[in-house]
């Protein structure tokens, strides 16, 4: 696996592109005012003849300069706004997501069988066209922001806003919640997976399957301790136990890079970990600790779940 990148100086698509362009436009403008006004300060420490004419100072550098130079800089950022990805589902693929304290609930429309796929933390769209995330909160205000794609943009409870990703090129790109939401907000990330087309649909094919049946006994074992430990309250495995909502779908989890919202690579051992102790790993998550539970059955529901792909 590639190393996810974060970075909004690093765009991987044509919005990301555009707003870095811009604020390096502000940046450079920034520091050229910056240098223009560290030089007349050190000729006007070194100055002795005449004094300057204060009314042309005034009115030049400090009325007129800055209307010239902030209307330009309006104009100009208004057109270069109006290039990006409108934030509209028109002619654009949908996806739901649904912030929670302190992961992201995702929601894709499976085109063969017209149904709804669940899916957590992770976003997987298909390269070279806009995709339209569907954004709200079932708690309190966070904020999707995945630097390396497109800006910022708010979730709020009761209300849907509107991001557009439009990536370039395949890979994974780091995203994080970028609004105050309480304790775990630092450990609130996700990560869109980029990929090309072809793949994307067979992936999302697949998805749509229920969870494959065990094929040996380790992984039966690990069924049964997913049951008896009422995994199913919270958690939805499509063809064992529907209908929870509180926590993520984990129909085909071992597909995903990451758990507990990029918070943990995903494999055997980190699951293992998580679901001992979350309190130990992000203290205050939803998830209460299964520190009863016999090495054995940990083992079998942590390689359970690791094969759900
Ligand atoms: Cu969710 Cu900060």
């Amino acid at each position: 696996m590639s190393t996810p990148l974060q970075s909004v100086l690093h765009p991987a698509g044509p919005d990301a592109a555009i707003i870095a362009h811009m604020t390096w436009v502000l940046f450079g403008g920034g520091a050229l005012i910056f240098v223009g006004v560290m030089a007349l300060t050190a000729l006007a420490l070194r100055r002795t003849g005449r004094p300057v004419s204060p009314r042309l100072w005034i009115l030049g550098a400090g009325v007129a300069f800055p209307v010239v130079v902030l209307s330009a800089l309006l104009v100009w950022s208004t057109w270069r706004s109006s290039e990006l990805t409108p934030q509209t589902s028109r002619g654009a693929m949908s996806i739901g997501v649904t912030a929670k304290m302190w992961w992201w609930e995702v929601r894709y429309h499976d085109p063969a069988s017209g149904r709804e796929v669940a899916s957590a933390n992770e976003i997987r769209i298909p390269v070279g066209k806009p995709v339209y995330l569907g954004l709200t909160s079932t708690d309190v205000i966070h904020s999707m922001w995945i630097p390396a794609l497109n800006g910022k943009m708010d979730m709020v409870p009761g209300r849907v806003t509107g991001l557009t990703l439009h990536a370039d090129k395949p890979g994974i790109y780091r995203g994080q919640c970028a609004e105050y939401c309480g304790e775990q907000h630092a450990r609130m990330a996700l990560h869109v997976v980029a990929m090309a087309p072809a793949e994307f649909e067979q992936w999302l094919a697949r998805e749509a399957q229920p969870a494959k049946a065990p094929d040996n006994a380790l992984i039966e074992r690990g069924r049964a301790a997913f049951l008896e430990q009422r995994c199913q309250s919270c958690h939805t495995v499509r063809g064992v136990a529907e209908g929870a909502r509180l926590g993520p779908d984990l129909t085909h989890v071992g597909g995903r890079t990451h758990i507990a919202a990029g918070t943990l690579r995903n494999h055997r051992g980190t699951l293992a970990g998580w679901i001992l102790d979350p309190q130990a790993i992000k203290p205050g998550a939803r998830m209460p600790a299964a520190l009863d539970i016999d090495g054995e059955s940990l083992h079998a529901l942590a390689a359970y779940l690791e094969q759900l792909k």
